[in-house]
């Protein structure tokens, strides 16, 4: 491993704002990010109590908790949180590197209702209580464009499963990509298990009254890897049971579908060239 990579291991490892595969978090990140906005260090999580569950509907005092997962250096985790100063972020990632660009950041501009999770987005729903989370991002994941790794895409129905144990109610997933393959793979998977769809677009940018948040650009948005040169946006409710019998439907619909990408073993060679 290289120098400058484990210097940035050590630094999050000193960060407040960096949980490297957190114990006993489900519940807790109200209290968290309550210390972690006084300033507390050590915030010593096995200290911090399980708030009790609010009505968001009647009661306003709970801050909303967003997560963007796939966040590499985490533009959106910290970008949102400068926007909403009164909300909490949370950007998860399995690579330390990427995140503590996010972190840093966040440390030397003192935003503190953002902080980074490192670990495997197959174990996010083991860090969170129902209803614990009101919106999730997902910024440029990797498309996985071979058939045979389809269940590794993001918004996977194996994924979504997840995702609905802690997403409130009426909380929104938002995917941002370059990649149209995965763009027509989620709306498949819209319109298979009939969620509701409350935004699509082919080119986000040429859209009169995009929503602001759509306008904050991460590192792999830039790199146009997919050579499309168009922004792709969903967002979408996960509003209704998800039946797993549904899944070999899926398996059949996307494999009628054309790949207009290159392979993404080359794809992700590149990316991870470009990346470090
Ligand atoms: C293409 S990069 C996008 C990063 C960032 N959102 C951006 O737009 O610049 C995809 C990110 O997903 C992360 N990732 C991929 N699979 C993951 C997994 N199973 N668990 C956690 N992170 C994962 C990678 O580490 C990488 O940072």
């Amino acid at each position: 491993m290289g120098q400058k990579k484990l210097i940035k291991f050590a630094a999050i490892k000193e960060y407040e704002n960096v949980l490297e595969y957190p114990q006993g978090m489900p519940g807790k990140w109200s209290a968290f990010f309550e210390q972690l906005a006084l300033g507390s260090s050590p915030i010593l999580l096995e200290n911090l109590t399980i708030q009790p569950k609010v009505d968001s509907a009647t009661d306003n005092r709970e801050k909303q908790l967003t997560l963007e997962l796939a966040c590499g250096r985490g533009e959106y985790a910290v970008g949102l949180a400068r926007m909403f100063p009164n909300q909490n972020f949370l950007g998860l990632d399995i690579k330390g590197n990427r995140i503590w660009k996010g972190a840093s950041i966040a440390n030397k501009e003192a935003i503190n209702n953002v902080a980074f999770v490192r670990t495997q987005i197959e174990q996010v729903a083991s860090y969170f209580t129902s209803d614990e989370v009101s919106d999730i991002w997902i910024t440029f994941p990797d498309p996985q464009l071979r058939l045979s790794k389809a269940k590794k895409r993001l918004t996977h129905p194996q994924f979504l499963r997840l995702y609905q144990t802690f997403l409130k109610p009426g909380g929104s997933v938002h995917l941002k990509t370059d990649s149209p393959n995965l763009y027509q793979f989620t709306m498949a998977v819209i319109n298979l298990f009939e969620l509701t769809l409350v935004k699509q677009s082919e080119d986000i940018y040429k859209e009169t009254n995009m929503d602001p948040r759509c306008a904050i650009k991460t590192y792999y948005e830039g790199l146009n890897i997919a050579g499309s040169n168009r922004i792709h946006y969903i967002e979408f409710k996960i509003d209704k049971v998800l039946p797993k019998q549904k899944d070999e439907m899926l398996k059949e619909i996307i494999a009628e579908f054309e790949v207009t990408e290159t392979h993404d073993a080359k794809r992700e060679r590149g990316m991870n060239k470009m990346a470090e």
